[in-house]
């Protein structure tokens, strides 16, 4: 077979015949590395493979067959752990293909170990295989051993690098769902570029991809995060894989965030919260206590939201820090809401609320390390403002939800039966919401609901 080599770009896989300077896909400059694809023959083994485990090629039925086996191919599997059941869209679907992207450390080899448990208490008959290619069996079974997993002679570990000898064990031991920690560290050896560049990283994954949907096999594969955030290669990934998970931290919180980025299966916006202690990850049934402070008392500065992340509420506690500046230009510095949206509420503040911010440095920050993007929190944020610089204390057993519009109006937010039900569980008496949502949430007892229709209505609230 002839050899032709190509160049490709190490930060996005972008392909060229000769050497750029600067990737025009991707924009970043000196990424380009000689790589030798397979001329003539485009992915022959991937199908091949793919044929050889399935047994032949695939038939096409009509639409409205076999509802029985249709059933089969919706059938989830539960991956024991609640959370990472709920981010998937129910479980895990047989013949998925997964990634789960993260930095390095943060914890997802842990959870996929976790799942494995998981997977084999509910489900008697699956058998998993987890292949790594950082870890030899000892230390992974190690590792194993110390969280609490046993097995059952149902998970099989494999230290591997090479594709090819991967495939030979599954067709051996012929799991149900797989693991393969991590991509970057796998190369097959119709390829000559090296483990982690991009030819090798796509070449692992469309194989993997072809595996997972012809033998039906669940397959999970773990990727590293650059420092720029990006999965290496990721971009020659994403685009294969049903769904994209990425598990990150804040910078000193013991909590990981499970987010879902993409999801053939299932809402793009769920969160799954776990707390790293030292028997592994441990679900947070109630992440709303992690976000809120302690204190019981009420202080001026802070006011609570109730926020939506995917389907489910959390409660967030907001803070702010008015003072008079000494600065030319006053400080405005947020964490955990964008900075323009701060901004932007203080514009409305000073228009409709006649507050006089322009002289005062604004602080902002959303307790607990929560990074929020729902205008729902709007009102929350503008009372803590307001709260700050009037220096009236807002009760700590208030919660405020609505959106602001420029001209001072409090805007409806979605599900807000769903954000005051959690405000109540959690054992909040007062809710301050937009007047339109009002009527929706009236079946809800045993809680003080306050209508709002414009920001300068707020401090009468507390009349
Ligand atoms: P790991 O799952 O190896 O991360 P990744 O696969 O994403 O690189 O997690 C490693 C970190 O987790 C390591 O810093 C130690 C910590 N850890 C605990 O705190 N408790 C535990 O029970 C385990 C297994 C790990
Ligand atoms: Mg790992």
């Amino acid at each position: 077979m002839k050899i032709k080599t190509q160049y490709s770009c190490q930060n996005c896989g972008q392909t060229s015949a000769k050497w750029l300077g600067r990737c025009p896909g991707c924009e970043s400059w000196n990424s380009f590395v000689e790589e030798q694809a397979s001329a003539g023959q485009v992915y022959p083994s991937p199908r091949d493979a793919a044929l050889e485990l399935a047994g032949g090629p695939s038939e096409w039925v009509p639409l409205e067959q076999d509802p029985g086996d249709s059933q089969k191919h919706l059938h989830r599997f539960s991956t024991g752990i609640g959370e990472l059941d709920r981010v998937l869209g129910g479980g895990l679907i047989p013949d998925s293909f997964i990634l789960l992207g993260g930095d390095p450390g943060i914890g997802k080899s842990t959870l996929l170990l976790q799942m494995a448990r998981g997977l084999v208490e509910t489900n008697p008959e699956l058998k998993m295989l987890y292949v790594s290619g950082e870890e030899s069996v000892d230390q992974i079974r190690g590792r194993a051993h110390r969280l609490g997993i046993m097995s059952k002679g149902q998970i099989f570990l494999a230290a591997e690098t090479q594709l090819e000898r991967v495939f030979a064990n599954i067709k051996e031991l012929k799991p149900q769902v797989m693991v393969m920690d991590s991509l970057q560290t796998f190369s097959s050896g119709s390829l000559e570029s090296a483990p982690g560049s991009v030819s090798q990283v796509r070449e692992v994954a469309m194989r993997l991809m072809a595996l997972a949907k012809s033998a039906r096999i669940a397959v999970w594969l773990v990727g590293h995060v650059t420092k720029e955030g990006n999965i290496a290669g990721p971009k020659a990934v994403e685009h294969m894989v049903d769904t994209v998970l990425y598990f990150e931290a804040e910078a000193g919180q013991s909590y990981r965030l499970l987010r879902t980025v993409k999801n053939r299966f299932g809402s793009t916006r769920e969160l799954g919260v776990f707390e790293m202690d030292g028997d592994g990850l441990r679900e947070v049934a109630n992440p709303s206590s992690l976000f809120l402070s302690e204190r019981k008392e009420a202080v001026a500065g802070t006011a609570i939201s109730a926020s939506l992340e995917g389907s489910r509420p959390f409660l967030v506690e907001l803070q702010a820090l008015v003072s008079p500046s000494g600065l030319a230009m006053p400080r405005r510095t947020s964490l955990g809401m964008e900075s323009t949206r701060v901004s932007l509420l203080a514009a409305i503040l000073e228009k409709h609320m006649r507050l006089k911010l322009a002289e005062q440095d604004l602080f902002f920050n959303v307790a607990g390390g929560l990074k929020l993007t729902e205008p729902a929190c709007d009102l929350a944020a503008a009372a803590a403002i307001w709260s700050s610089h009037e220096e009236k204390p807002i009760a700590s057993d208030w919660v405020f939800i609505g959106e602001l519009g420029l001209t001072g109006e409090v805007r409806r937010v979605s599900q807000p039966e769903v954000r005051v039900e959690e405000a109540k569980k959690l054992g909040f008496k007062t809710v301050v919401l937009p007047r339109s949502s009002l009527e929706r949430c009236a079946k809800t007892s045993g809680l003080r609901l306050l209508p709002i229709s414009r920001i300068g209505e707020l401090p009468s609230l507390f009349c």
